[in-house]
């Protein structure tokens, strides 16, 4: 079995979508019914031989494999996922070493036909000992925090993957952003329900891969302003895209400057200041998206007084949301350590933004910070935040 073990486990999960769409169309000893049991099977053995053990977790609309959201599946068999937690009492499926093939028959005949109570009394009925089915997980049992956590680190993943595409010079796919939706979604909600989660996540950060985390950072400080403000979910999921995809135009900047261990100079400055227009361009050739993340990426070094970069003619007009990802972009680069200078504590860069409104930032959204941070902060002291930076 080739590929990463979240490559495994997708195509395993694939194998078992299938199982169940081909016995839906053929009698239960029909050839491809057969065949597609055996496929199952196979598959399974494959992966077990090497891992041990597959758990998927369905978590409302998420799948999740072994603790790692698959946000393609999540999408494409969002209605198999519902249909087991809801008519089949079905929230997890696990698999151990030695499964049988009699065991992939119980398996197809739970998701088909439900288990009558209790998924585990169903398993011990049926004398499984390779294969075990859990009880759905009520909303309010979710982990809202450790669900936030895959999402956040699956976004990072999947930011990985748009840089590697953009360094290969091959165009970005809609699939692509479409996998950073469904982590974006998952987070936003996590957040709707626990706005703390807020400074949690932000305070996250990455000294290797600092343009990836402070991207994901962005859009979740970003949440966190919308919030304050009152925007419609509709808003804040364009909100967190764009704050996601602001930076775009810095993974084609070469790794030297990036990644200098020190201030860069005039000619690397010049180079640098290229990531709004770049990123802009890389989004504008996006088919059917959005276009507020290219407006994003394009004005969130502008400025409010029009002094930054890049430079654009008289009485252009800042878009409001551009204006709020400059703050959640400062906030969060202020608050993260690099090369050349050591993280600013939240508090000294709250005086900083103070200072600067009315020059980089809207003077509405300075006050906009001050409220987000007052009302966080109390939920998170500075401390435990920060003491959980990696
Ligand atoms: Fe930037
Ligand atoms: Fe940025």
């Amino acid at each position: 079995m080739t590929g990463s073990p979240t490559e495994q486990a997708s195509h395993v999960f694939g194998c078992l979508h299938g199982m169940v769409r081909t016995a839906a169309l053929y009698p239960p000893m029909h050839a491809q019914t057969v065949k597609a049991k055996q496929t199952l099977h196979d598959a399974l053995t494959a992966y077990l031989s090497s891992h041990g053990r597959l758990v998927y977790r369905f978590l409302g609309d998420v799948l999740v494999a072994d603790d790692r959201i698959l946000p393609r599946e999540s999408l494409l068999y969002r209605q198999f996922l519902a249909v087991c937690q809801n008519e089949r009492q079905i929230g997890s499926i696990s698999f151990m070493v030695g499964v049988e093939p009699r065991e992939v028959d119980a398996l197809l005949e739970a998701v088909t036909e439900g288990v009558g109570g209790e998924p585990s009394s169903w398993t011990s009925r049926k004398g499984l000992t390779h294969v075990r089915l859990g009880p759905p997980v009520q909303p309010e049992q979710q982990s809202g925090e450790a669900t936030a956590r895959r999402a956040y680190y699956g976004s990072i993943d999947a930011l990985r993957d748009i840089q590697a595409t953009v360094r290969a010079r091959s165009p970005l796919a809609v699939e692509q952003i479409g996998t950073l939706r469904v982590f974006t979604s998952t987070l936003l909600e996590q957040i709707l329900q626990s706005p703390a989660l807020v400074l949690r996540l932000a305070s996250i950060k990455s000294y290797d891969e600092y343009t990836l985390y402070h991207s994901v950072n962005v859009a979740v400080i970003s949440i966190g302003l919308g919030l304050v403000i009152g925007l419609p979910e509709t808003l804040l999921r364009e909100i967190a895209m764009a704050g996601m995809l602001h930076d775009v135009g810095k993974i084609a900047i070469p790794h030297e400057i990036l990644r200098k261990p020190g201030p860069l100079d005039e000619e690397e400055w010049q180079v640098m200041r290229r990531h709004p227009v770049l990123g802009a361009d890389l989004l504008s050739r996006l088919p059917g998206s959005n276009r507020l993340p290219m407006i994003v990426a394009f004005e969130h070094h502008i400025r409010f007084d029009m002094r930054g970069y890049p430079s654009v003619p008289a009485g252009w007009t800042q878009h409001p949301i551009s204006r709020l990802a400059c703050v959640a972009d400062v906030f969060d680069a202020m608050t993260s350590r690099r090369a050349y200078k050591k993280a600013i504590p939240n508090t000294d860069v709250r005086g900083y933004v103070r200072d600067e409104s009315g020059r980089t930032f809207d003077p509405r959204l300075v006050r906009v910070l001050d409220l987000m941070l007052g009302r966080l902060e109390e939920e998170t002291p500075e401390e435990d935040a920060r003491g959980r930076t990696a």
